[in-house]
C-alpha cells in the first residue's frame, strides 16, 4: 500500500530508467549494510514451508522468482534474495562488458500496466560478475543466471556459440543454473540460434562445458534452460521441443518480451510504436497461451518457469495451472511494489495450491 500510494506515485515522475536506477542503488546499498538487509528481510520476507519444492536437484522455499533483467549487475542480490522471492536470475550476462543501447531505452506503458524495452544488453561481463557473485556468500535461494551472447559480436552461430561457452565457464561455479537467453528481441542476429541445427549445437556445447566444469569441481547440478520468445513460430517451436526431448534443454522459460503490439493496448501511439520489447500485462494472456502449449508439447516432463504480466497470485497460478512449476516477476514488481512476491506466496498457500509430485 505505502509503495502504490507514496513511493510509486515519486518513482513514475522519474523517466523509468532513472526510477529503476534509484530502486537499484537502495537495493544494492542494502546490501552491503547487513541491518538494512535484515530490515527488508523482516519486511518482504516469506516462510511457507509447504510451498518448497526441488526441481532440477535445487531446493525452492517457493515458486516465485525474480525474472531477468532486473538485477543485471549482480549487485543488489543479497538484498532480492531476502525479499520473498524463492529463486533470483542475474543478468542478462555477456562475456565481455557492454554499455547497452543509448537513452531513452525504457518506456513505461501505464495505461496498459506494461514497459516496452531496448536496453541492448547492458552489463559488466562475465567476468566481473564472476567476482561480485563469488563475494556473495549467504545463499538463501538458488540464483541462476541468464546467459547471452556478447550484444554487438558479430559473426556466424559457431562464433556466438563460443562467446556463451566462454560466459557459462567463467560463472558456472558462483552459480546454481543457466537460463539461455536466445530470444532478447533488441539484439541483432540473435534469431539465429532459434534455428533448430544451431540451437541443437549451442546447447551441446554447453552442456559438455557444464558437465565437464561440475564433474571437476563441486559436483552440484546446474541446469540449463532455455528463454524462449513468445514470437517464435512453428519451426523453432518443434525445434525447441525436440531439444527438451533430446535432454538438451533441462527446463524452458516462457516467456521474454514480445515485438508483438496487441490491438487491446491503450497507451499513446507514439510510445505504441518504439523499437523494443514489451512486457507487463498486456503479454500475460500470450505467455499464457507458450505455458499451455509447450506444457502439452512436451507432456509436462519439461519443468516451465512461467514469466510475462503476472502482478498477483491469481495470474501466478493460472500459469502455475497452464503446467509451469515456478513463475518470475519483472515488471508487475514495478507496479506492485516489493511486497508483490510475499503476497503471491501468502495468497497461493491461503488457495491451497502446492508443488506437484
Ligand atoms: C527493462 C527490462 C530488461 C530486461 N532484461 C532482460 C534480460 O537481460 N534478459 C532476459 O532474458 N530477459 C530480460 N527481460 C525480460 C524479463 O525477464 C521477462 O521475461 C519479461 O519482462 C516478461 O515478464 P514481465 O511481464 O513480468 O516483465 C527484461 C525485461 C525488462 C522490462
Amino acid at each position: 500500500m505505502i509503495y502504490q500510494r507514496l513511493i510509486r506515485p515519486l518513482l513514475f515522475r522519474l523517466d523509468p530508467e532513472r526510477a529503476h536506477h534509484l530502486a537499484y542503488c537502495l537495493l544494492k546499498w542494502a546490501s552491503r549494510i547487513g541491518p538494512l538487509k535484515a530490515l527488508l528481510g523482516a519486511l518482504y520476507g516469506v516462510r511457507r514451508p509447504e510451498l518448497a519444492q526441488t526441481i532440477w536437484g535445487l531446493e525452492f522455499p517457493n515458486p516465485v522468482g525474480l525474472a531477468a533483467g532486473f538485477d543485471k549487475h549482480s549487485l543488489a542480490l543479497p538484498a532480492l534474495s531476502r525479499m520473498g522471492f524463492g529463486f533470483v536470475e542475474v543478468g542478462a550476462i555477456s562475456s565481455v562488458a557492454r554499455p547497452g543501447n543509448p537513452r531513452p531505452r525504457i518506456f513505461r506503458l501505464k495505461a496498459d500496466r506494461g514497459l516496452i524495452n531496448r536496453m541492448g544488453l547492458p552489463n559488466p561481463g562475465a567476468e566481473e560478475t564472476a567476482r561480485r557473485l563469488a563475494a556473495f556468500r549467504d545463499r538463501r535461494v538458488p540464483v541462476l543466471a541468464n546467459i547471452v551472447k556478447t550484444a554487438d559480436l558479430d559473426g556466424d552461430a559457431a562464433t556466438m556459440v563460443a562467446d556463451y561457452v566462454e560466459t557459462l565457464s567463467r560463472i558456472l561455479p558462483q552459480v546454481d543454473g543457466f537460463t539461455i537467453n536466445i530470444s532478447c528481441p533488441a539484439t541483432p542476429n540473435l534469431k539465429t540460434l532459434g534455428k533448430k541445427e544451431a540451437m541443437e549445437e549451442l546447447l551441446r556445447r554447453l552442456a559438455a562445458e557444464r558437465d565437464r566444469l561440475v564433474a571437476a569441481g563441486d559436483g552440484r547440478p546446474r541446469p540449463l534452460i532455455l528463454k524462449v520468445s513468445p514470437d517464435v513460430g512453428e519451426a523453432e517451436k518443434e525445434a525447441i521441443v525436440a531439444a527438451c526431448s533430446q535432454g538438451l534443454a533441462d527446463g524452458l522459460v516462457l516467456t521474454n518480451t514480445t515485438t508483438q503490439r496487441p490491438a487491446s493496448l491503450k497507451s499513446d501511439a507514439s510510445v505504441l510504436a518504439e523499437r523494443g520489447g514489451l512486457s507487463g500485462a498486456p503479454l500475460f494472456p500470450i505467455s499464457l497461451a507458450m505455458v499451455r502449449d509447450f506444457a502439452a508439447r512436451t507432456g509436462g516432463r519439461t519443468p516451465i518457469i512461467a514469466v510475462g504480466g503476472i502482478a498477483s497470485a491469481r495470474e501466478a497460478r493460472e500459469m502455475l495451472d497452464a503446467g509451469a512449476s515456478l513463475v518470475e516477476v519483472y515488471t508487475g514488481y514495478v507496479y506492485e511494489g516489493p511486497s508483490l512476491p510475499r503476497r503471491i506466496v501468502e495468497e497461493l498457500a491461503a488457495s491451497g495450491w502446492r508443488p506437484r509430485g
